[in-house]
């Protein structure tokens, strides 16, 4: 068959499938940042992508979207049960977001994990080319660089994490950690969030394996390393050893797409009617995020509640628009955590509320882009107060969408994107004082200071959009690969 000199390997396919009104299928592209930075280079190269099309026992062939060529892998349900929706995200999302959820440990959903991941990881085998590019993404899919290595010594192979890496105290709760750091550095480059994430590997690293690092780089022995368990340097050294690279790539988003969205007459008019339609209050502030316990969406709705209890703020001028897309929805901690987040919202609602003026507008829905810059444009404070998340890229797109140098942007500290942006009111959102000082800092914040400081937000983000970051992290993986291999 045929074969591509860089190969994509995702979780997901960046199409969604479509049922025409005539009951044809077809493929739309799904509109994240991951597909908009590699879109112009798979082009450029020959490029293939590699994942689930997002359904059960969808099998199609290889086709060819907006001149990316997909290669799809269909999952059966029993696979979507315990390699997606179980190992995957009841335990491996838990365990890796600080274990705000109770992780689960299931040794069938692991056996699933390995099957999955080889199949991932053979597609990808067959389709690269001599010497190709594969970059590999994502908690699901951590084994597919070690299997990859074995079958195709030839290729250079990234590996991108979008979410946290753990401490080791944690890390060392899975039944499998072994697995999961061997079959990681399989890669040539693993890229992280943050620089504490990195670090957190390494260590993860020098604690199960004894190899040795410095800063970024990690010496793996060449070959058989079994031996490696005991933790005794003396195998490494003087045994071949290959150099990995360990270290932050902090990802963005396509900032001139919300850039250019928010100039966007029809936009700016949903904007105003959006405004309208609640009521024209004097602060509309606004939350955006997948329905998932790592949000801290509780928490945001504990302090705004505690406000109107307090009489702080009143209904009347300030309003919550929370959009919770659905997500995960059939895992029993998501399933938990929007039955409690439903019953708060209609309990401040109905505490706090008065005929023509809510607390809470909570959408339980997905919206298109051009709805969710409308959003932006049209919110007075964003409010993100994640427990825990990789980077957050709600947080970049409001700053993105902001050209106007309106708006205040409240930002947890355990988002990935508070060491970029701190020019946000940074809070800890377990501290429940400190987002309500937040909250009645940003109502009232001066119109010049909010001007300042989202002027150096947006410097940041408008600097470092994600086809930067692709490639900052391809250019790293080119030169890992011309450096090695070594002998130490
Ligand atoms: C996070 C993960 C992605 C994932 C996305 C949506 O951002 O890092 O890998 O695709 O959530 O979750 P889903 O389970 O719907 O793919």
């Amino acid at each position: 068959g045929e074969t591509y000199d860089f190969v994509v390997v995702a979780n997901r396919l960046p199409v969604d499938s479509v049922t025409q009104p005539d009951g044809s299928t077809g493929w739309r592209m799904s509109p994240g940042g991951l597909v908009a930075a590699l879109e112009p280079l798979m082009k450029a190269s020959d490029g293939a992508w590699i994942g689930w099309p997002g359904a059960p026992d969808v099998e199609v062939e290889p086709f060819e979207h907006e001149g990316i060529r997909m290669v799809p892998i269909a999952l059966n349900e029993q696979e979507i049960e315990f390699y997606y929706e179980g190992f995957s995200n009841d335990t491996l999302w838990p365990l890796y977001h600080d274990v705000i959820a109770q992780p689960t440990y299931h040794r069938e959903w692991w056996e699933t994990y390995v099957d999955v991941n080889r199949r991932f990881a053979d597609a990808a085998a067959r389709v690269s080319d001599h010497g190709a590019t594969v970059w590999v993404h994502d908690y699901q899919l951590q084994l597919v660089p070690g299997m990859l290595r074995e079958s195709r010594p030839d290729l250079t192979i990234g590996f991108f994490n979008h979410i946290p890496f753990p401490a080791y105290g944690i890390f060392s709760q899975l039944p499998w950690r072994q697995q999961i750091i061997s079959g990681l550095l399989g890669a040539d480059v693993i890229g992280f969030q943050r620089v504490a994430d990195a670090g957190n590997f390494t260590r993860a690293v020098r604690r199960l394996f004894g190899y040795e690092t410095k800063g970024s780089r990690v010496w793996v022995p060449v070959g058989d390393s079994s031996d490696a368990t005991t933790g005794d340097r003396s195998h490494v050294r003087g045994a071949p050893v290959r150099r990995v690279i360990a270290r932050a790539f902090p990802i963005s988003i396509d900032a001139t797409s919300y850039v250019e969205l928010a100039k966007d007459p029809s936009v700016q008019a949903r904007a105003k009617q959006i405004r309208e339609e609640l009521g024209n209050p004097k602060t509309i502030m606004l939350g955006v995020d997948r329905l998932d316990y790592t949000k801290g969406i509780g928490h945001r709705l504990k302090a705004f509640g505690e406000l109107l209890a307090e009489d702080k703020v009143s209904v009347e001028d300030v309003t919550l628009v929370q959009v919770a897309s659905p997500s995960r929805e059939r895992v029993a901690s998501y399933m938990q955590l929007r039955d409690e987040i439903e019953l708060t919202v209609g309990r401040i609602n109905g505490d706090y509320g008065s005929i023509g003026h809510t607390a809470i507008s909570y959408l339980h829905q997905g919206y298109p882009r051009e709805e969710m810059v409308a959003l932006y444009l049209a919110a007075d404070v964003m409010l993100v107060t994640a427990l825990r998340d990789g980077m957050n890229l709600v947080a970049k797109e409001y700053v993105a969408t902001r050209a106007d140098l309106g708006g205040v942007l409240i930002l947890s500290e355990f988002a990935g994107a508070s060491d970029d942006l701190r020019q946000a009111l940074l809070i800890n959102p377990h501290d429940i004082e400190g987002v309500k000082d937040a909250i009645m800092q940003a109502i009232g914040m001066p119109e010049s200071e909010k001007r300042r400081r989202m002027r150096a937000l947006r410097k940041r983000v408008l600097e470092n959009d994600v086809v930067k970051w692709s490639r900052v992290f391809l250019e790293e993986l080119a030169g890992a690969t011309t450096a090695h291999p070594v002998s130490h």
